[in-house]
């Protein structure tokens, strides 16, 4: 809580127009861990930062959790589409414009897994047709547009993760992005922060990792100027957090592990 807190203070420098949470709010979706987790994210709710958000696997982990739509009621109000029409799977997908550069699509790819040693992704046929449709429409035209969604399409490396742990129809998705000339791919699930390019792919991968899991604290600092974007990574020094100066520049993929 101590760095939800600390993280908060940039989503409150002022300098900050959007703050994106890619999931995993909660570890089983219980009614109390999503109370902490929406009284949590509070700072970054009131900051004049916009705020987007999707889920993670274990934030709809049993199917009494979706049934109840617990991410749902919690996110009340902050799940709104400026394209609503386009939305096909509850929430999903949920566009936002922001001034006159950017949108943000955000997608669901997390679903129930009753077996304990799977934990993998899946986006809906449905979403991944109307992430095409968004893509297309003319409202996106000259944005930069960031693709959120919690399963990782691909590794640090540019593998494919594995099948228990992965995104299912990474390939699918990735196929549908492919077209954006000017955008990124943001995602998290994976405990490592990462910036990824895949070969015939536009959009480059961001992998946030956790901000907040011990020893493996990350996120990522975006600037988008003139369609153009430039990323910073942020760590946690032990008493807060800090942007590295430097770009990270992005990493092509050679699909080796390391
Ligand atoms: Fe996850």
């Amino acid at each position: 809580m101590e760095k939800l807190d600390r993280l908060a203070e940039f989503a409150n420098s002022g300098e900050v127009d959007l703050v994106v949470f890619s999931g995993d709010f909660t570890a089983m979706g219980t009614r109390a861990e999503f109370a902490t987790a929406r009284a949590a994210i509070q700072p970054f709710v009131n900051s004049p930062a916009e705020f987007v958000c999707v889920a993670g696997n274990h934030d709809l982990y049993t199917r009494t959790v979706v049934r109840e739509k617990r991410f749902e009621t919690t996110f009340e109000g902050l799940l709104e589409s400026d394209l609503p029409d386009s939305r096909v799977d509850g929430p999903w997908p949920l566009v936002r414009l922001l001034g006159d550069g950017v949108a943000v699509v955000g997608l669901n790819s997390a679903k129930p897994n009753p077996i304990p040693w799977r934990s993998s992704g899946r986006i809906p046929p449905q979403q991944l047709a109307a992430l095409s449709e968004v893509l297309a429409r003319p409202e996106l035209e000259d944005r930069f547009v960031f693709i959120v969604t919690h399963y990782a399409p691909c590794l640090a490396d540019g593998s494919p993760d594995t099948r228990a742990h992965g995104l299912e129809n990474a390939e699918e998705f990735l196929r549908a992005c492919a077209v954006v000339e000017r955008g990124a791919i943001l995602c998290g699930h994976v405990h490592e922060t990462y910036r990824v390019r895949l070969p015939a792919i536009g959009p480059e991968i961001f992998c946030a990792g956790s901000a907040t899991m011990h020893e493996l604290e990350g996120f990522w600092m975006y600037e988008v100027e003139d369609g153009r974007l430039s990323a910073r990574r942020g760590r946690w020094t032990g008493h807060g957090y800090e942007v590295e100066p430097g770009q990270v520049a992005p990493r092509p993929a050679d699909g080796s592990s390391e």
